[in-house]
C-alpha cells in the first residue's frame, strides 16, 4: 500500500517488502546512511565524479528518494525516466540543478540544507577577500619561484581592509554573515538584496542598503551572495564591472552563471579589476585551458564554500531528514517546494 502522503505530494510506491529505494548521487557518512539503511534499500554512487545523466537516469529507474548535489541535473527527463521518484533531497542550499517547477507539476518535493552551511561559506567568502586583497597566492607563488630578494617596501602592495568598503550583493543569510566579518575587519559595508525588503539581523545596524548601481560604483570589494535563477544570470557582466572603481576586487562563493565570466576575464586581464576570488565558475570543474587560470590576479578554487567536516555533516543530516520525511509522505524539514502539498496533483 502507498502511504498517505502530504497533500498532492506523489505517494510513496512500497515494495514486497515494504521498503522503499533510494538513490544517493554521493556518499555522506556512514551513521547517516545506516539511518536511511534502516527503513530503505540504499544504493550510492562511489567514485570521486559525479553520475553522468546517464548513469543516474538508469540507476534511479525504479527509485522512489533520490539524494543529489549540486552536480547532478534533476530534471523533466529525469522524472520521465524515473516514473516512481517522491522526493529529491538536494545536499545544497542551492537548487539551481533541479527543476523546481517541473518537480512541482508532478508532485514531488525537493528539500535543500539552509541555514547549515552559513557560516562555512561566510568563512570562505571572507578568506577570498582577504586572499584578493593581500594577495596571498600571488605571494606564495613568488617565493616558490624564487622572486622573494629580501624585505622590499613596494613588494606585493595590497588593499587594506580596514576604512575599505564592502559591497554584498545578495542580502540572504550567507551576505549577512560576510557582513558581520567585514564590520569586524573595520570596513564599510554596502548590502543590496534583490527582493529590496530582507530584514537584516540584529548587529548589522551599520550596513546601508544601496541601490544595484550604487553597490558597484562604491565598494572596493564586491562578494556575491544571490542564488542563480533566470534573473540572475549574468546580473555581474560588463556594465556592471565597468562601473567598479579601478583596482577593486570581486568575490564570487555563490553560482558561476551569476558573473559574465568573458566579460571579467577582460576586466581581470586590462587590470581595470584588481583581482578576482572565485570559488564558483559558470563550467566547473573549470577547464585547465580556461584564460582566468593564467591571471595572476585571480584565485579559483573548487566551490568548497561549505567544506568543512561539521558543516558537510549537517548538510548530509538535513538532507537524510528530508529524504525520510518524504518516504514517510511527510512534510520535508527544508523544503523549495512547499506548493506541492497544496496543489492538486
Ligand atoms: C553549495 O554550493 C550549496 O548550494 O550548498
Amino acid at each position: 500500500m502507498p502511504d498517505r502522503p502530504a497533500s498532492g505530494a506523489r505517494p510513496v510506491v512500497r515494495r514486497d517488502d515494504g521498503r522503499a529505494r533510494v538513490f544517493l548521487a554521493r556518499p555522506i557518512p556512514d551513521q547517516l546512511m545506516r539511518r536511511i539503511a534502516e527503513v530503505a534499500h540504499v544504493e550510492v554512487h562511489e567514485g570521486s565524479d559525479p553520475p553522468s545523466a546517464r548513469e543516474l537516469a538508469v540507476r534511479c529507474r525504479d527509485v522512489d528518494g533520490l539524494l543529489a548535489t549540486s552536480a547532478d541535473r534533476v530534471d523533466e527527463a529525469l522524472l520521465e525516466a524515473c516514473p516512481d521518484l517522491a522526493v529529491v533531497s538536494n545536499l545544497a542550499v542551492g537548487y539551481d540543478n533541479v527543476d523546481v517547477p517541473a518537480m512541482t507539476r508532478r508532485g514531488v518535493p525537493v528539500g535543500n540544507t539552509p541555514g547549515v552551511l552559513t557560516e562555512a561559506t561566510a568563512d570562505l567568502a571572507f578568506a577570498l577577500v582577504l586572499v584578493t586583497a593581500r594577495r596571498v597566492v600571488e605571494a606564495r607563488d613568488a617565493v616558490l619561484a624564487g622572486r622573494w630578494k629580501g624585505w622590499d617596501p613596494g613588494f606585493m602592495l595590497g588593499m587594506e581592509l580596514a576604512g575599505s568598503t564592502i559591497g554584498i550583493l545578495g542580502a540572504g543569510r550567507i551576505g549577512q554573515a560576510v557582513a558581520r566579518r567585514a564590520l569586524a575587519f573595520q570596513m564599510g559595508v554596502l548590502a543590496w538584496s534583490r527582493s529590496g525588503a530582507t530584514a537584516l539581523a540584529p548587529g548589522l545596524e551599520a550596513v546601508e542598503r544601496v541601490g544595484f548601481d550604487e553597490l558597484f560604483e562604491r565598494s572596493d570589494v564586491v562578494s556575491i551572495h544571490v542564488s542563480l535563477a533566470p534573473e540572475t544570470v549574468h546580473l555581474v557582466g560588463a556594465r556592471e564591472l565597468a562601473l567598479m572603481k579601478a583596482g577593486a576586487l570581486l568575490v564570487n562563493t555563490a553560482r558561476g552563471p551569476v558573473v559574465d565570466q568573458a566579460a571579467l576575464t577582460d576586466a581581470l586581464r586590462s587590470g581595470s579589476l584588481g583581482g578576482a576570488g572565485l570559488d564558483v565558475v559558470e563550467v566547473e570543474p573549470i577547464p585547465l585551458d580556461d584564460p582566468l587560470l593564467g591571471l595572476a590576479n585571480c584565485v579559483v578554487l573548487p566551490h568548497v564554500g561549505s567544506a568543512t567536516t561539521a558543516t558537510r555533516t549537517a548538510m548530509a543530516s538535513l538532507a537524510v531528514d528530508n529524504l525520510l520525511a518524504g518516504l514517510r509522505g511527510e512534510v520535508l524539514p527544508a523544503c523549495v517546494n512547499p506548493e506541492v502539498y497544496t496543489s492538486a496533483s
